[in-house]
This record gives C-alpha cells, sequence and structure tokens, in this order.
C-alpha cells in the first residue's frame, strides 16, 4: 500500500452510543471496545503504521458519573493486566501520554502503566500510545511550566523559545506529528486531542461506532487519506502533482 501514514491517531467514539442502542450500559459499550481496538492494532501492525495512538480517557471524562469514571479506571488496570504480554509479544512498544501522576488515577494504574512502558522499552515492531487522562490543554500547560523553569533555572535565554523549544516538553517528545487522525461516531471536533501535534494532521471523520470499527474500517480510512493532497500551507502544484504524504 502506497503513502502508509507514519501515525495514526484515534478518537475511538461512540461506545455509550453503542451499548444504549442494544439497550446495554454504558460500560458495555467500552468492554466491547477493546476488540476493536486490538483489531485495529493487528491491521495496523500489518500495514506498516510506525505509531498508533488511541485517546482512551480524557481530562474531561472526570466529568463523568462515578460508577462510569471507576470502570474505565479498572478497565484500564485489566486490560493492561490481560494485554500487555500479548503486545509485548508481537515487538509493540506501550507509551502513555496524560497525567497519570493526578491523584485520581488508582495506584495500580499507574504501577502496571510504568510496568507496561518498561517492560516493552526495547521494542521497536510499533509504537502504541495509549491517550489517558490526556487533554491537549495540559499538556501545552506542563510544557509551558517547563520552558519557566528552565528559564528561571537559567538554562533556557527566552528569546531561544520556538516550535522545537515546545516540542521538546511535550509527554512524548520523540512522537511524530500524527499524518491521520481519525474520530469515530460522526463527531466532528478534536474534544482536546493532540493541539500541538495534530496541526497539520488530515482528519477523517466516519459515523461508525467505535465498537463496530475494525482493521477494515482502519484500512477504508487510510484510502480516504490517501487521496488528500497534503500541502503544508504551500501553493497548489501547478502540474496538479499529488502530495508526498
Ligand atoms: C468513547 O465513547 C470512550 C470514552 C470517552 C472513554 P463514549 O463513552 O464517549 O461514547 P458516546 O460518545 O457517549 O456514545
Ligand atoms: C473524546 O470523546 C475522549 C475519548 C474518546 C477518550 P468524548 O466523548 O469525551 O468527547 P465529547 O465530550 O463528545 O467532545
Ligand atoms: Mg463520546
Amino acid at each position: 500500500m502506497a503513502r502508509v501514514p507514519r501515525h495514526v491517531a484515534i478518537i475511538m467514539d461512540g461506545n455509550g452510543r453503542w451499548a444504549n442502542a442494544r439497550g446495554l450500559h454504558r460500560t458495555q459499550g467500552h468492554a466491547r471496545g477493546e476488540p476493536a481496538l486490538f483489531d485495529v492494532i493487528d491491521g495496523a501492525l500489518g500495514i506498516g503504521v510506525e505509531w498508533l495512538t488511541a485517546y482512551t480517557f480524557s481530562t474531561e471524562n472526570w466529568s463523568r458519573d462515578e460508577y462510569e469514571v471507576d470502570y474505565l479506571m479498572q478497565f484500564n488496570v485489566d486490560l493492561l493486566q490481560r494485554r500487555r504480554d500479548e503486545l509485548h509479544a508481537k515487538g509493540i512498544r506501550i507509551h502513555f501520554i496524560g497525567e497519570r501522576d493526578d491523584p485520581r488515577v488508582p495506584q495500580e494504574l499507574r504501577e502496571r502503566i510504568n510496568d507496561a512502558e518498561e517492560l516493552t522499552s526495547g521494542n521497536d515492531h510499533m509504537h502504541m500510545v495509549f491517550a489517558f487522562n490526556y487533554g491537549g490543554r495540559t499538556e501545552l500547560v506542563k510544557a509551558a511550566r517547563r520552558i519557566a523553569d528552565d528559564v528561571m533555572a537559567g538554562r533556557l535565554d527566552p528569546a531561544e523559545i520556538d516550535h522545537a523549544a515546545i516540542a521538546a516538553r511535550l509527554y512524548l517528545p520523540d512522537m511524530p506529528d500524527p499524518d491521520l487522525v481519525i474520530r469515530t461516531s460522526g463527531e466532528l471536533r478534536t474534544s482536546n486531542y493532540l493541539l500541538w501535534e495534530a496541526a497539520y494532521s488530515e482528519y477523517v471523520f466516519t459515523s461508525v461506532l467505535w465498537p463496530d470499527f475494525d482493521r477494515q474500517t482502519l484500512v477504508d480510512c487510510i484510502i480516504e487519506y490517501q487521496s488528500r493532497d497534503r500541502r503544508f500551507g504551500g501553493a497548489i502544484d501547478a502540474a496538479g502533482a499529488e502530495g508526498d504524504g
């Protein structure tokens, strides 16, 4: 497949609606999102995607009712326990971006996150990034604080603060910017996802609810991505040449 996006970032949305439509509790929609994600991981590996990022919990999701929040925390603990070795065996490196040290995040989950990153730190078949307790604005606030600390300590001259200085202080400085951001469930917004990193990403929106998404839907989204002309602010080529994706 030509022009495979190096980094695909997904906003996995619509679990609650998927469950409601079946008379199930919202949390059963989250449970059914797991096989969808793991099918997509296998599909991405097969296609040659190097980085896959999945939005699993936003800094705004704490506003949901306590039962759902507690479920999602425990779900993440269980998921890491059940799936960590499988991802490791596939040569996948696990990363988490977000506020893992937030006191609202259960200690057991924080430990599992750290363990999963440590265990898989030598892998290089694909990078799997979980955006957990993640918000783009919080990520930028944290970068601003680090910059202020470095200026105060005399390590950084304010005149040297540039794009690279900010990018170097994000959660995962080595992560390339996403080429493609996919959002499921028909919502047309970013919901605070990768605000800095997605400045020039292509967006593909699909009405498919996340539990119904799979590797074939991923391929469909990538085919749409491949039809786009990525210009990064440049002029349209008079010869009508395609972007290089
Ligand atoms: C996405 O599905 C999963 C999380 C935000 C954790 P939702 O739970 O947002 O599902 P809808 O949007 O209510 O259908
Ligand atoms: C975004 O979905 C967060 C995740 C998918 C984890 P939401 O369902 O929380 O976003 P809004 O509230 O519809 O914008
Ligand atoms: Mg939603």
